[in-house]
């Protein structure tokens, strides 16, 4: 089979009908094919750039209890903790001497952080750190707390949609949560003036080549800035203990579907990538990838973090190996850059 045609004029477009791109979303040989589309697209837009980002996961309570993921409340073997105003401070202060210029707090939806305590950490980096953009990843909060936190000083926000499909969200999620609020909360972010990213897993269950069609459909409609997919991984002590990860080469595949639709956005290569095979994190770049986000949290956290089973924490995940980080990305064929990295957007 010939994808030139179809992949060219998804290159073209940044669009395709809904029979092309499934077709494309379920071929594995188209992978080879996307992946040099998509880095063409990635050269034009950014060139060899890769962002840096270090992440802060600053708590694991979490008050939800979603059926995927390993901090859900329902989990009574994960170990619990949470950062310190003052922890979070030491991260940001030795992530900004190795060059990040982006700190992202990233935590379960934990009540202890009421949103006068997310704003005088907020505000305490902000003034510390004028030149660096702050990331939250906090779940779902209302729009004056989203507000709250962007006078504050933050100026991106991630929350992944996780799926675009009604039925498949009650699948994945206990009934207290709704797939309306999180598109919601979206858009609120975006009207605040967020830049704002969003994404979903590839191969979580029950999930169809329809439900990932939605996804990108829904992101055309959003508009993200960035957008992070990663393989669904099972996690021990779950609801989908016993359920496959996801495909490797259908994440990748769709990295580089997601390059040609928003030629734009920031694309982070997942630390879900590199956990379900050891070169991951370069395959996601070379299908057109270009952020990293390496661990700042305090190393004795970082184990407990765990969403999925054998999250890695290995050297290359780790911010103080920002030198060996930067040789993996070279290898890859690009280079780490330690500017802000703010999306190129036209519209
Ligand atoms: N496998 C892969 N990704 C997961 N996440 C949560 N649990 C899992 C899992 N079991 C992802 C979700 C969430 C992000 C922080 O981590 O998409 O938005």
């Amino acid at each position: 089979m010939n994808f030139s045609d179809i992949i060219n004029r998804l290159k073209l477009n940044r669009d395709l009908p809904d029979g092309e791109l499934k077709f494309l979303i379920s071929s594995d040989e188209a992978n080879e094919q996307l992946a040099l589309a998509a880095d063409e697209i990635r050269r034009a837009n950014y060139g060899e750039d890769v962002y840096i980002r270090g992440l802060i996961e600053f708590s694991n309570y979490c008050k939800n209890n979603c059926y995927y993921c390993g901090i859900r409340c329902g989990n009574t073997k994960a170990v619990r903790y949470r950062l310190t105003k003052a922890d979070i401070m030491e991260c940001c202060a030795q992530g900004y001497s190795l060059g990040f210029r982006t700190f992202v707090l990233q935590g379960g939806e934990d009540p202890h952080f009421t949103d006068e305590v997310m704003c005088d950490i907020i505000a305490e980096i902000r003034q510390n750190y004028p030149d660096c953009a702050i990331t939250l990843s906090v779940g779902e909060r209302s729009r004056e707390s989203y507000q709250a936190y962007f006078n504050a000083g933050a100026n991106r926000f991630l929350l992944r949609h996780e799926t675009a499909t009604d039925d498949h969200y009650r699948r994945l999620h206990p009934k207290n949560l709704s797939l309306q609020n999180r598109k919601q909360c979206l858009f609120d972010l975006k009207e605040i003036g967020f830049q704002v990213g969003s994404g979903f897993m590839v191969g979580s269950p029950y999930q169809s080549d329809d439900n990932l069609l939605a996804d990108l459909r829904f992101l055309q409609t959003l508009q993200p800035d960035m957008i992070g997919i990663g393989p669904f991984i099972r996690h021990e002590d779950t609801p989908f203990a016993t359920f496959d990860s996801g495909d490797l080469y259908k994440t990748l595949r769709l990295v580089s579907i997601l390059r040609l639709m928003f030629p734009y956005a920031l694309i982070p290569s997942t630390t879900a990538l590199g956990t379900i095979h050891p070169q991951g994190r370069e395959m996601g770049l070379r299908a057109g990838a270009n952020v990293v986000m390496p661990n700042l949290s305090p190393k004795r956290v970082r184990e407990l973090y765990m969403l999925y089973d054998n999250k890695i924490s290995t050297d290359e995940e780790a911010a103080e190996s920002v030198d060996k980080l930067k040789k993996k990305v070279v290898s890859a064929g690009y280079r780490v850059v330690t500017a802000r990295g703010d999306v190129k957007k036209e519209n």
